[in-house]
């Protein structure tokens, strides 16, 4: 896959901008990037908070076989992702929490929003990601400040942070683009489930107007999360799940 590299200082929201220019047509590869949003979009209709010091960018992508659903490709970009945190900090302690959070040291410092886009019979996926690479000089805002990080407390001397944002797309290109060119071979999904600090755990999540209670057994071949609910299995397509017990 080719990239095609847009980059603004500002915007709105990145997947906003990349779900029109989808509609008028443009290529796989396409990409988008901002400095800073002043409309972050996250999952759930939440906002995301997205102020200078991150990386906040969107990939066009055009599957070719449309089977391939935004869970399985988030979740590749999420093995990309943690891939891509380990290179930059050189570990390899980088974790993901089902399905499109990523985490170091049990705090989320990147999450990902892939949204269907259909024009005319075509369809395509907006992959969008955010990612905190210096922790902003006020600190997070109060509601996150529990469970936010950045890769870097403040900026890495002799590094400047269009050198750092450049640096960790053209990571994530690397990771990203053979493993969505090699689906639907799943291999990656080992590293994905190596990752995934939920197993074993218990968690909660809201279906159907209520509260769920379940423990989390592992991750399906095509992105769903398993788990036990009153000793039967379940199966998770899609939704976020928290845990019970934080430690
Ligand atoms: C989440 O954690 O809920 C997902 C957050 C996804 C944020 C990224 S930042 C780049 C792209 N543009 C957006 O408006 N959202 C995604």
């Amino acid at each position: 896959m080719q990239i095609y590299p847009n980059h603004f200082s500002e915007l709105d929201s990145t997947n906003r901008l990349l779900k029109e220019l989808a509609g008028e047509g443009a290529p796989e590869g396409t990409l988008v990037s901002a400095d800073r949003q002043t409309a972050g979009r996250g999952r759930l209709g939440r906002t995301f908070f997205s102020p200078e010091g991150g990386l906040y960018f969107s990939l066009l992508l055009r599957p070719a076989d449309v089977s391939f659903e935004t869970t399985l490709i988030t979740t590749a970009a999420a093995v990309a992702m943690a891939r891509s945190c380990d290179q930059m900090l050189g570990d390899d302690r980088t974790r993901v929490k089902w399905v499109n959070d990523i985490y170091r040291d049990g705090r989320k410092v990147s999450g990902i929003l892939a949204e269907g886009v259909v024009a005319g019979t075509q369809m395509a996926v907006v992959l969008g990601i955010g990612v905190n690479l210096v922790a902003p000089a006020e600190g997070f805002p109060e509601d996150i400040a529990h469970k936010a990080c950045a890769l870097y407390e403040t900026l890495p001397a002799g590094r400047t942070l269009s050198a750092l944002r450049e640096e960790f797309l053209s990571a994530f290109c690397n990771a990203f683009v053979p493993l969505y060119e090699a689906l639907p071979d799943r291999a990656y999904l080992d590293d994905y489930r190596a990752r995934m600090f939920l197993t074993g755990r218990a968690v909660h999540y809201e279906k159907d107007g209520r509260t769920h209670e379940a423990a989390v057994t592992g991750v399906a071949d095509d992105g769903a999360l398993l788990l036990l609910e009153k000793g039967e299995p379940v199966r998770l397509a899609a939704g976020e799940v928290s845990l019970t017990f934080e430690n």
